[in-house]
């Protein structure tokens, strides 16, 4: 029996996708990426405050401190969005500028920024979803951590996941009688295995077993995070996660491909769905990096706290991932990057990445979205009864002003058109796939890429903070309106 969402994905004609009623349209962006104001109101350093002030870390030596300036264009921001017909916006609270020291009592000032900026959503007609943690710890959690750990503090600590639980019900507290939708974390690999294995993210850290006690303390933060926002919030309030699962394909399928695929697919994706959906970390995973930690940071105990039940499931989604099992040292150990930098991936030193097929976005990323059609039915299978908001997916093109002042981006537009009907394909065959939140609304704060690389339906001409919608931005507002993909 198809589902009520699978029948009411209709093509309603040969040339038309029809979306389920109710899907929820919209667009995404996270505090440290277009706030800005890093200074203002009692908001100290982040992480990536630090981070990008060091150099070599980010492109350009470019930092969050202006970013797109929204801390003081919000109302405008909010108008664009109206205008472009979203129903719904994601967004990121930053941590440091509600709670600087990561412990303590809140500021003020810092809540009402989010209160003023959610009734203005509301007053739109736009439901504000937000995400507690996109990556900007307060440094304080970083640097004065109470294990005395000669390394650092942070997520490897234990401590920062009892903190982050007091965050989040002072957020909640807050907002929690104006915002139904929650996220805990966004993507807690990149944070896990980009900000200590890699050191490409903030902190920059390169150590594999502080990445492996990330992970857990991050799945820890989601379960504490969660029992703090269910005692805070009222019983309507939806609670859940925004992943980055990879779609692991083997290159061929010769077993020890297919053991490289097995080992990624442990460390990126069960790693977190192992404790989240089942209450336990895989064998597998134990045994691939037992060289590297007993894991005894794990407590029994916690299980039951990370396997707090979910209201969703947020997928973020961009390309997939192609790996193989290789005997060569110099073989690329990550996406997009070589062998010359540490790999985020703990325990797989004999694995190579290889690029997936099809054209490549800006970021180098081939455009492949069969992946997120196997990542939705993959999760329907996993996560049954839970449905699923596809969190974060775009792409960033070289986008620049015609003469006319106009932005085309018609690559853009294909790119979202494609998983669109990815999206789409995976309701027809069953996954309860709920809305779709295009990253990001503007231009922003790429990360260890700065301002180089442009996502937005929305550019920004950093110099005078102009908003222009890219066509993909009036191509967006046409599918939200009418709820379906013209193929
Ligand atoms: C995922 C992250 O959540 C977001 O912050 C980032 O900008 C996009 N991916 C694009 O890399």
């Amino acid at each position: 029996m198809p589902s009520d969402a699978a029948a009411a994905a209709t093509a309603s004609s040969p040339a038309t996708l029809r979306f389920p009623p109710g899907f929820l349209w919209g667009a995404a962006t996270a505090a440290y990426q277009i706030e800005g104001a890093a200074q203002e109101d009692g908001r100290t350093p982040s992480i990536w405050d630090t981070f990008s002030r060091t150099p070599g870390k980010v492109l350009g030596g470019d930092t969050g401190d202006i970013a797109c300036d929204h801390y003081h264009r919000w109302r405008d921001d909010v108008r664009l969005m109206a205008e472009l017909g979203l129903g719904s916006y994601r967004f990121s609270v930053s941590w440091p500028r509600v709670q600087p020291t990561g412990r303590g009592p809140a500021v003020q000032r810092g809540l009402d920024f989010y209160r003023a900026l959610v009734d203005e959503l509301l007053a739109h007609g736009i439901q504000p979803v937000v995400t507690l943690y996109h990556w900007d710890l307060p440094q304080d959690l970083e640097t004065a951590f109470p294990s005395g750990s000669s390394a650092g503090g942070g997520w490897p600590e234990r401590d920062t996941a009892h903190r982050f639980a007091d965050y989040a019900r002072i957020v909640a507290e807050a907002l929690g009688d104006r915002v139904e939708m929650w996220t805990t974390l966004n993507e807690p690999w990149c944070s896990a295995f980009l900000g200590y294995g890699s050191g490409v993210h903030a902190p920059g850290r390169t150590d594999h077993r502080a990445a492996l006690r990330a992970a857990h303390h991050l799945n820890l933060a989601h379960g504490l995070g969660a029992q703090a926002l269910r005692a805070t919030l009222p019983a309507r309030a939806q609670v859940g996660i925004s992943l980055n699962p990879s779609a692991v394909r083997p290159l061929t399928d010769a077993p020890e491909d297919l053991d490289a695929q097995r080992r990624i697919d442990a460390l990126a994706n069960r790693i977190f769905t192992g404790p989240l959906l089942k209450g336990a970390y895989p064998d597998d995973l134990f045994a691939d990096t037992a060289d590297i930690t007993d894991w005894s940071f794990v407590r029994p105990e916690d299980l039951a706290v990370i396997k707090h039940p979910l209201d969703f499931l947020g997928i973020n989604y961009y390309t997939p991932t192609v790996v193989s099992a290789t005997t060569d040292p110099s073989a690329p150990r990550q996406d997009g990057h070589n062998s010359s930098l540490h790999s985020p991936w703990p325990g797989a030193d004999g694995v190579a990445f290889h690029r997936a097929h099809g054209e490549l976005t800006a970021m180098d990323w081939p455009v492949d979205p069969t992946g997120l059609v196997d990542l939705l039915s993959q999760y329907t299978a996993e996560a049954p009864g839970v449905p699923l908001f596809i969190t974060e997916n775009g792409a960033a093109y070289e986008d620049t002003p015609g003469a006319d002042g106009r932005i085309h981006d018609p690559d853009r537009i294909r790119y979202l058109h494609a998983h669109l009907a990815a999206v789409h394909e995976a309701i027809r065959a069953g996954a309860d796939v709920r809305g779709y939140f295009l990253w990001s609304l503007l231009d922003n704060f790429e990360w260890a890429y700065g301002y180089s690389k442009r996502f937005g339906a929305v550019y920004v001409d950093y110099a005078s903070q102009a908003r222009t919608p890219k066509s993909s931005a009036r191509w967006y507002a046409r599918v939200a309106a009418s709820g379906a993909l013209e193929l």
